[in-house]
């Protein structure tokens, strides 16, 4: 959580900023804060407010916003209310140096006492403000070392590895020496952060994450935990370990679609990402679902293509079991994952929530394999949970969105979902995109397994193939989706229903409409309701059924009966044709025929589309909901 944007050149820096800003905050948006210094003299401007970044670029609108170095911060509140006190950039005692902060100093409050022991005061209520106070303290004591073993520019880079030393926590930090304009110095320790180089070393841009870059440079450095990298105009980047030693900066070739990284004429990130859903499948898909040419346009995919099972080909298949570790949307795709790796493979499954899982106990040896599924590659506990799992000998697989994030590069093999950048904060198309992978994977391991029959292969890839059209049909009716979640906008709870395939689905539809329209909801398997839910039903509650022609579809009818006699208003998710159901309930959304495996894909789109109208009919924000950040970087 929380986003950062640094940037030192030739150009000004606060427009760099402030666009950093407004691609990273689905990060945080609870307040924002930008530092410049001056080209001419070097004077240092700190600028802050409560809210969004336009709340900020509200406040900076009449001051001198000039210079062409700065960094800047959009928070997701940890420590300390959002206010503006608590915004970043928080400024050192002498006011020499400023840093703005993503993650969690954990022994913050230890730090902070031993600093105002020495005199040091605080100003906010953050943990950040420790930080920026030890720096400030070693870079001090450097200073005033009467052997002067350090020189003046290296002065900042060598307080920062000091300080970070009795740092416990997870840090991705940006500092600003006032008596230094040319340089920046930045670090990580389990929160992201990206630097952009430019030829000849003119410019560099630092950021949470390639978005804020990608326009300006495709040259990037990945920062590893516990380096610090130090930004010189004109001088090639320099990176160090936190125990001194300079290690060789690596410059990866980075490329985003940077047409995704707007709405496209869409109100809202997110109804851009549900609309986005058939054509990023059809990326997802290309390449790994390979066949032959019939006419122009028409072909039928053969096989199942991806590198990662084929280099790992033996330690996949002699696995003995698959530990699927994910947290929020991505382990509701897991659970999807578990029962397609399960059907096609016969191998056990197990899934679980990451932040469990690396405070468990868990058995695990050589033998598993561990796949973890996340959109942003950065979710701080998925990454300890795989971290945990490498140590006591596990495969590492990843099913991540994010190209180049933590989890991807932390990860000892893996499938990228291609979906493109996901910026609303509820997610859409990276769970329909790690479920597609999930099935690519759940295919191409039962083949080489000799599981799966040759007839059905060749159905559930042709039928693959066939869904992002299928998709296009079900977004046709979002206007019918629209018009039905106003008469729910009155409700306080709802309840989501399904079974099979498609019990991960109700989850997800619950998890959808809680996060945006603050509105509670429950998903469950529909058979489980009748040990509890049931109790809640009444005339006023919404119960979503997920009843498609599948096998237990005549057992969700029969639990369909039992909310019916307690009054419940149903809506339900039916396969195109179906009149049974339709003449029983009070509203249905039809989805196309499909395979049971395959459905979530097509049953999930309705409860996106109606979570987001929910939320819309409130008036909510609905790509930046209240409380929540995108990617969750502190445990
Ligand atoms: C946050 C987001 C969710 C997301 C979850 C896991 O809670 O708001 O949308 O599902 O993190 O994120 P990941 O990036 O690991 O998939």
């Amino acid at each position: 959580m929380c986003g950062i944007v640094g940037y030192i050149g030739k150009r000004e820096a606060y427009p760099i900023l402030i666009q950093g800003l407004h691609r990273l905050e689905y990060r945080g948006y609870d307040s924002a804060g930008v530092a410049l210094i001056g080209s001419k003299e070097s004077k240092l401007r700190v600028f802050k407010a409560k809210g969004k970044v336009a709340d900020l670029e509200a406040v900076a609108s009449d001051k001198d916003c000039t210079g062409t170095l700065g960094i800047a911060h959009t928070r997701w509140a940890t420590h300390g209310v959002p206010s503006e006190k608590n915004a970043h950039p928080h400024i050192s005692q002498s006011g020499q140096l400023t840093l703005v902060h993503n993650g969690i100093i954990e022994n913050y409050a230890t730090l902070r006492s031993q600093l105002e022991k020495r005199g040091y005061t605080f100003k906010s209520e953050t943990d950040t403000e420790v930080l920026v106070q030890l720096i400030e303290y070693f870079y001090t004591n450097l200073e005033n070392n009467e052997q002067h073993t350090v020189e003046d520019a290296e002065l900042l880079v060598s307080a920062v590895r000091q300080a970070l030393h009795l740092v416990i926590g997870a840090y991705a930090i940006c500092v600003l020496d006032s008596r230094h304009p040319d340089q920046l110095v930045a670090a990580r320790k389990s929160s992201p952060m990206v630097i952009g180089v430019t030829e000849g070393n003119e410019e560099f841009f630092i950021a949470s994450d390639a978005s804020p870059i990608a326009q300006y440079t495709k040259q990037m450095v990945y920062l590893n935990d516990e380096e610090i990298v130090k930004c010189e105009r004109g001088h090639e980047l320099q990176l160090f370990k936190l125990t001194g030693e300079e290690v060789g900066v690596k410059i990866k070739e980075v490329n985003l679609d940077l047409s995704m990284l707007d709405k496209g004429g869409y109100p809202h990130f997110m109804l851009k990402e549900i609309f986005d859903q058939p054509s990023v499948l059809r990326d997802c898909m290309r390449g790994r679902l390979v066949g032959s040419k019939l006419h122009d346009n028409e072909w039928i995919p053969e096989k199942v293509v991806l590198s990662a099972v084929a280099d790992h080909k033996e330690a996949l298949l002699r696995a003995r079991r698959i530990i699927i570790v994910s947290c929020g949307t991505s382990w509701h795709a897991g659970l999807i994952g578990k029962q397609l790796i399960e059907h096609f493979c016969r191998i056990p499954v197990e899934v679980a929530y990451a932040s469990e899982f690396r405070y468990s106990d868990t058995v695990i040896d050589k033998d598993d394999v561990v796949m973890a599924i996340s959109q942003s590659g950065e979710t701080a506990d998925t990454l300890a949970a795989i971290e945990m799992a490498r140590e006591k000998g596990a495969l590492i697989f990843g099913v991540v969105n994010a190209v180049g994030s933590s989890i991807a590069r932390h990860t000892d093999t893996g499938t990228y979902i291609h979906v493109g950048p996901e910026i609303g904060v509820a997610s859409t198309k990276a769970f329909t995109g790690q479920v597609t992978v999930l099935t690519l994977i759940a295919l191409a391991l039962g083949k080489a397994k000799g599981l799966v029959e040759e007839r059905e292969y060749e159905d559930v890839l042709a039928e693959l193939n066939q869904i992002p059209a299928k998709i296009e049909k079900v977004l046709q009716q979002n206007n019918k989706i629209a018009r039905l979640a106003l008469k729910y906008t009155y409700a306080h709870n709802f309840l989501y229903l399904g079974r099979g395939y498609n019990y991960p689905v109700a989850l997800e539809g619950a998890l959808k409409l809680k996060e945006i329209s603050y509105i509670h909801a429950e998903g469950y398997p529909a058979a489980e309701m009748k040990h509890g839910p049931i109790a809640l039903v009444d005339s006023e509650m919404p119960v979503v059924f997920i009843a498609t022609h599948h096998e237990l579809y005549q057992k969700i009818i029969s639990n369909m009966q039992e909310v019916i006699s307690r009054k419940g208003r149903i809506l339900a998710i039916v396969t195109e044709g179906d009149e049974q159901v339709k003449n029983m309930v009070d509203e249905v959304v039809e989805v196309p025929e499909t395979m049971a495996c395959l459905s979530p894909l097509l049953t999930v789109i309705p409860l996106q589309l109606l979570a987001y109208h929910v939320a819309v009919c409130k008036g909510l924000n609905v790509d930046q909901p209240r409380n929540l950040a995108k990617s969750v970087t502190v445990e």
